[in-house]
């Protein structure tokens, strides 16, 4: 009988409970993220290159990437004429259309060139223009760009490719003079669903954002102690990206090691709701197939109000469609002190989110909440069931005691 009690009751519970409840548990996350991506509304995606343009314009490409919702269409514009610009346009009807003067938009003297129809349709529209790069020489290892910058490279006087399209992903590449045969490129992939990047840092996107990817790749450095900045400016008509929070992220496997994400983001005053934003994880890769080893930290700077009328001229895109252009910069940094300089590997990457409406944000992932239901409900489990067992035996003994 004390043999018989013992089985059923030992410190350790029996194997088909445990995985009964291992089953169960695997069967309510599988339903909660199959409903969950049910519920996201997919987008259906085209593609088109310099729409209107009888030939490919002299002066760079103008890709043009309808994305169209139910009730709403993200217009998604990326060009190459000047500094490299990704524009974000929202309307709030599925059959709206972006037309295009050539003549004006390649003169680049005045605004209304491109335009987004109808125009009464706009919900929302957001620029990010990348500006310049920023080398220093950190001679004290100090990762602070201080005295020793050198003259920046504007990106408006690269020379860039033409637009290498895959499906909905763009490449675009271009050189400054002295690059010798080092590039420096943008990857802009745009999404019909909710899902994840293949490479690190594995950013999670859904169908109203996009994703730029941007490296550095054999830039030759003009000292061997290099670091690097990249500047951007956020164009807007009424409400441009002005702020950016940092937000704690949780260490899951996709990004290992980063605690944290940021996020530069537009709001109507007074309002906590975001309209728009730029996201990324402060991190960049020292390798084109990154490792953990390869990552390294990424700082940025305060937003600053910048000249809207200057960011206009260094950009076809915010000539084109923005009248009255307004305009903040920050300076993303690459590398910490004591950290490996560029010429370790002669290359950087980093990637952001550009999209409208709030930021995806991570939660953790089946794997990780199975891993921590098994750490903490074993234990648990256990726990019950030797309270159970205490229990139990104690009252077995008090009720066999008079007998005995
Ligand atoms: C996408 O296209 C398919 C087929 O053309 C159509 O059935 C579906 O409704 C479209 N979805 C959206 C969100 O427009
Ligand atoms: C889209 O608009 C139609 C009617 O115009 C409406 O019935 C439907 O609920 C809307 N869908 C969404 C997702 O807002
Ligand atoms: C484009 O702009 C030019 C110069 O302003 C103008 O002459 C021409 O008519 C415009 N073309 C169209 C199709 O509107
Ligand atoms: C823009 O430039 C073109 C040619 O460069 C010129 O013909 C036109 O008058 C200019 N327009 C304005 C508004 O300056
Ligand atoms: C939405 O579209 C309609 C026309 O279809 C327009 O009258 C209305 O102003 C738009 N709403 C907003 C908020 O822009
Ligand atoms: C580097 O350190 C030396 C000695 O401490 C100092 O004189 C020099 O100004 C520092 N250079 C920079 C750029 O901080
Ligand atoms: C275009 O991109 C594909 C992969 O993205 C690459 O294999 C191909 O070489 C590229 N073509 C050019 C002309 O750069
Ligand atoms: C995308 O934007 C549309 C329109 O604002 C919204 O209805 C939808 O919920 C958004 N989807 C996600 C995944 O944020
Ligand atoms: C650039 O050229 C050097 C030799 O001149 C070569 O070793 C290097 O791999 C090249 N880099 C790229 C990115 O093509
Ligand atoms: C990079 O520069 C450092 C500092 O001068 C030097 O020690 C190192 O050898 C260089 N590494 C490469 C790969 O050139
Ligand atoms: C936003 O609100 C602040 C105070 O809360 C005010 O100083 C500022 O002028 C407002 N800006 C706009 C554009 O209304
Ligand atoms: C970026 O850094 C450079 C060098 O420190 C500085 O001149 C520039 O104003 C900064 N840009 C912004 C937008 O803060």
């Amino acid at each position: 009988m004390a043999a018989a009690k013992n089985r059923s009751c030992g410190p350790f519970p029996s194997s088909p409970s445990l995985s009964s409840s291992l089953v169960l548990l695997f069967s309510v996350f599988s339903l909660c993220q199959s409903s969950f991506s049910a519920e996201t509304s997919g987008r259906n995606l085209s593609v088109e290159l310099n729409p209107g343009s009888p030939s490919a314009p002299p002066g760079g490409d103008l890709l043009h990437v309808r994305s169209v919702g139910d009730n709403d269409t993200l217009h998604f514009l990326f060009c190459s004429q000047g500094a490299p610009t990704l524009l974000l346009v929202h309307t709030n009807s599925s059959s709206s259309s972006v037309t295009v003067n050539w003549t004006q938009f390649e003169a680049r003297n005045a605004s209304g060139s491109l335009k987004v129809e109808p125009e009464s349709s706009i919900l929302y529209s957001s620029a990010i223009v990348f500006s310049r790069l920023l080398e220093y020489d950190d001679v004290n290892d100090t990762a602070e760009p201080t005295s020793d910058l050198f003259p920046p490279y504007e990106l408006q006087d690269f020379s860039w490719s033409r637009l290498n399209l895959s499906g909905p992903s763009s490449l675009l590449c271009g050189a400054a003079a002295g690059f010798s045969n080092g590039t420096l490129c943008l990857q802009l992939s745009v999404f019909a669903s909710e899902g994840r990047d293949q490479s690190w840092p594995r950013l999670l996107h859904t169908a109203n954002s996009s994703q730029l990817r941007v490296w550095l790749d054999g830039v030759p450095p003009r000292a061997t102690r290099s670091r690097f900045l990249l500047e951007l400016q956020a164009v807007g008509g009424a409400n441009p990206l002005s702020r950016v929070e940092v937000l704690r992220s949780i260490d899951d496997e996709f990004t290992p090691s980063i605690f944290k994400v940021s996020q530069w983001v537009s709001s109507l005053n007074g309002s906590s709701g975001v309209l728009g934003f730029l996201q990324w994880k402060p991190v960049a890769y020292r390798r084109a197939d990154p490792a953990l080893e390869f990552a390294t930290p990424c700082r940025h700077s305060d937003p600053r109000p910048q000249s809207g009328a200057r960011t206009a001229a260094s950009s076809a895109l915010i000539r084109g469609f923005y009248a009255e252009p307004q305009a903040f910069g920050l300076n993303a940094s690459f590398g910490l002190a004591g950290e490996p300089f560029y010429n370790s590997t002669k290359f950087l990457s980093w990637t952001v989110l550009l999209g409208v409406g709030s930021p995806p944000l991570d939660a953790f992932s089946p794997l990780v909440l199975s891993l921590m239901a098994v750490g903490l409900g074993t234990p648990m489990i256990l726990l019950l069931m030797g309270g159970a067992c205490v229990c139990l035996r104690k009252r077995a003994a008090a009720s066999y005691e008079p007998i005995n």
